[in-house]
């Protein structure tokens, strides 16, 4: 059991630092450099923060119109981590065509993702932690589950 701290900026940051690994990413495929370790070092990061913001930071946001947003930005989680596994079998099955293409797509939504999150769930998130009087950065016990899946999945039972 970790104790993860959850911040606006905490979660910014790491959209920049999955961006720029999606880039480093991309730029191995085309070289062909080592890119096994950085694609699961990528998605495990991936798979954290989407696990924050559909645990702590989307249910806080409880009126309808956030929660219009959010069921979107889970959507959108959906075909990121889908985008993603594809990467994958492009890579195991030795076709970098195809895992660059995908690499290419995830890097664009989720950039497009990342910044429709700062200017919506993320701002609205830390309005309503100042609001209550409360800090803007938590910290909550807990890691990731093993066998976690993002909503969208779960609730398509997949
Ligand atoms: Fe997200
Ligand atoms: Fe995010």
């Amino acid at each position: 059991m970790c104790r993860m701290i959850v911040s606006e900026e905490k979660m910014k940051d790491e959209h920049r630092k999955m961006e720029a690994d999606l880039r480093e990413l991309r730029n191995r495929i085309s070289d062909g450099g080592d890119v096994l370790g950085l694609l699961s070092e990528l998605e495990e990061r991936l798979k954290n923060h989407i696990y924050v913001e559909e645990e702590i930071l989307f249910p806080s946001l409880t009126d309808e119109e956030e929660n219009r947003i959010a069921r979107g930005f889970e959507y959108e989680h959906a075909a990121i981590l889908t985008l993603v596994d594809k990467i994958h079998r492009g890579i195991s099955e030795g076709d970098m065509a195809l895992a660059l293409k995908k690499t290419e797509s995830t890097l664009r939504l989720f950039s497009q993702h990342s910044r429709r999150e700062e200017m919506t769930a993320y701002r609205s998130w830390t309005e309503r932690t100042a609001g209550s009087g409360a800090k803007t950065e938590r910290s909550f016990a807990g890691s990731l589950p093993k066998d976690w899946k993002c909503r969208f999945f779960r609730d398509r039972g997949a």
